[in-house]
């Protein structure tokens, strides 16, 4: 006898959105999670405290470059980095005790501690074995460190201790120029912090459409970051002050070093499976420590199942979130599924980067015909009445079809523009689907409608 229909290992995104309508679907399920806090790692320490730092410095650079612009006067305000952390820890609070009330409503029973599979259907926990007749795998991923590089989360950190630090640093060098880089890079320039960023491509954020990319990094440069590109980072060492980092400069090979106070490596993450007993399993995984699933998530052992950062894909919440409805439909009988051409990306950046579908590099590598509608947010009302004019809206559409194949923004609330762009994708419109739709004004989605109809016969405001 099974003592649940399911159990879920791991409560982050991925796990917590499983069980939840798992349990709406009828099963009976339980989580395990052996942090003190469910959320995993993007309600503790990712996402949302980052969001709350976002926020807080983002406030504090408006006091600083548009107050007096708008006739708002009087000295700005100083940072008490004790009630900023106090912040942000109370709003990692607020959402995880929310996924606690979620659990309580809907049934849900937390088993606290971490879990390992000692056999098919089964679920050990501290002393405790659990029967269920489906197991899933929900446990994210780990930074990955750097060959040379020694993590102690106090001088060389990863976004976990970057969140945490005891001060604001005056220094600080971030090894990958990817998202963590970036958002924990722009918190601490806000802050003051003189900000390095090397990176070992030629590029910021590798695999972004390369115009935004371009202009992403000439807007942060002009918000006082720095960049060392085309190098490639060799080790980083603790002195008595902070950090040396080492790099070399692919272009030629020379050496060279930077002195910070904190050190933020910043170059990717790994699924974290260690500690499941899955080789003893007989699981079979896939490239870089990911473990292997068919289309319905499905390991090669009968009834466990993986979703997340665990499994192949971007490691995004809300590709896991999706993983998570979907893999719970498919063990109550039904057809979950996930569209992963559509999958938005974004950066919390100010402004805020966002994209949707393939790149104008990726249809050219296809060889695919397709034609590009952009639009400046300098043509967009609303934008230039609260000085985010910088950026553009780039719609990429079938040179046939007029079927929307990507999009991507670089500007005000980015965020929230690409969704409009990935529910038309959902649906299968045509960029002149979007440029007929009547889109209310004053808005920052006017932009989107203007790329649509550069698409067509032109933008208006351009
Ligand atoms: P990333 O994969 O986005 O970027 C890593 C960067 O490090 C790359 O540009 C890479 O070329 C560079 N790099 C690697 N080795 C290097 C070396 N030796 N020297 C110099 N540069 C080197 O990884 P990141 O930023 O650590 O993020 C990890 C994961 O978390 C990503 O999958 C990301 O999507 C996700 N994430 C998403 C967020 C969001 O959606 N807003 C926020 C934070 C993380």
């Amino acid at each position: 006898m099974a003592d649940f229909d399911t159990i879920i290992i791991g409560a982050g995104p991925g796990g917590y959105v499983a069980a939840i309508r798992a349990a709406q679907l009828g099963q009976s399920v339980a989580v395990v999670e052996g942090r003190d806090t469910l959320g995993g790692t993007c309600l503790n320490v990712g996402c949302i405290p980052s969001k709350a730092m976002l926020h807080a410095t983002h406030m504090l650079h408006e006091t600083h470059e548009n107050f007096e612009k708008m006739g708002l006067m009087g000295a700005a305000p100083t940072v008490d980095w004790a009630k900023m952390q106090a912040y942000k820890a109370d709003v990692v609070t607020g959402n995880t005790k929310g996924i606690e009330f979620l659990f309580k409503k809907n049934k849900v029973t937390w088993l606290k501690g971490w879990a390992s599979i000692p056999a098919p259907g089964q679920v050990k926990v501290g002393d405790d074995t659990h029967r269920a007749k489906n197991i899933v795998i929900a446990t994210g991923s780990e930074a990955s460190s750097l060959q040379g590089v020694t993590i102690d989360e106090e001088t060389v950190v990863t976004s976990t201790g970057a969140l945490t630090l005891k001060a604001i640093p005056k220094t600080m060098v971030v090894i990958g120029a990817g998202v963590i880089g970036l958002e924990m890079g722009s918190v601490y320039a806000r802050l003051g912090t003189q900000v390095t960023v090397v990176e070992y491509l030629d590029a910021i954020t590798p695999g972004m459409d390369a115009e935004v990319a371009k202009t992403f990094q000439r807007i942060l440069t002009k918000q006082g970051l720095k960049f060392v590109l085309g190098a490639a980072v060799q080790s980083a060492t603790k002195t008595a002050t902070g950090a040396t980092v080492a790099y070399k400069l692919k272009k030629n090979d020379s050496e060279a070093s930077l002195n910070a106070d904190i050190v933020l490596v910043a170059t990717g993450r790994k699924p974290y499976t260690s500690g499941l007993g899955l080789e003893a399993l007989g699981v079979e995984m896939g490239p870089r420590g990911t473990i292997k699933t068919d289309a319905h998530f499905q390991t090669s052992v009968p009834g466990l199942y993986a979703i997340g950062d665990a499994i192949a894909g971007p490691m995004l919440a809300h590709k896991a979130e999706d993983e998570g409805m979907a893999v719970a439909e498919v063990l109550s009988g039904k057809h979950g599924h996930v569209n992963y051409g559509v999958i938005p990306g974004v950066i919390y950046t100010t402004p805020e980067v966002a994209n949707v579908g393939q790149t104008e590099e990726q249809l050219k590598a296809e060889g695919r015909a397709y034609k590009v509608g952009k639009f400046p947010f300098m043509g967009n009302a609303r934008a230039k009445a609260v000085f985010q004019a910088e950026g553009f809206v780039k719609l990429i559409a079938d040179a046939t079809t007029d079927r929307i194949l990507g999009c991507h923004i670089i500007g005000p609330a980015a965020g929230d523009l690409i969704h409009e762009v990935c529910v038309a994708m959902e649906f299968g419109a045509s960029a002149q689907d979007l440029a007929l739709t009547c889109h209310a004004h004053p808005t920052y989605s006017e932009a989107v409608r203007e790329a649509a109809l550069a698409c067509g016969d032109g933008a208006i405001h351009a």
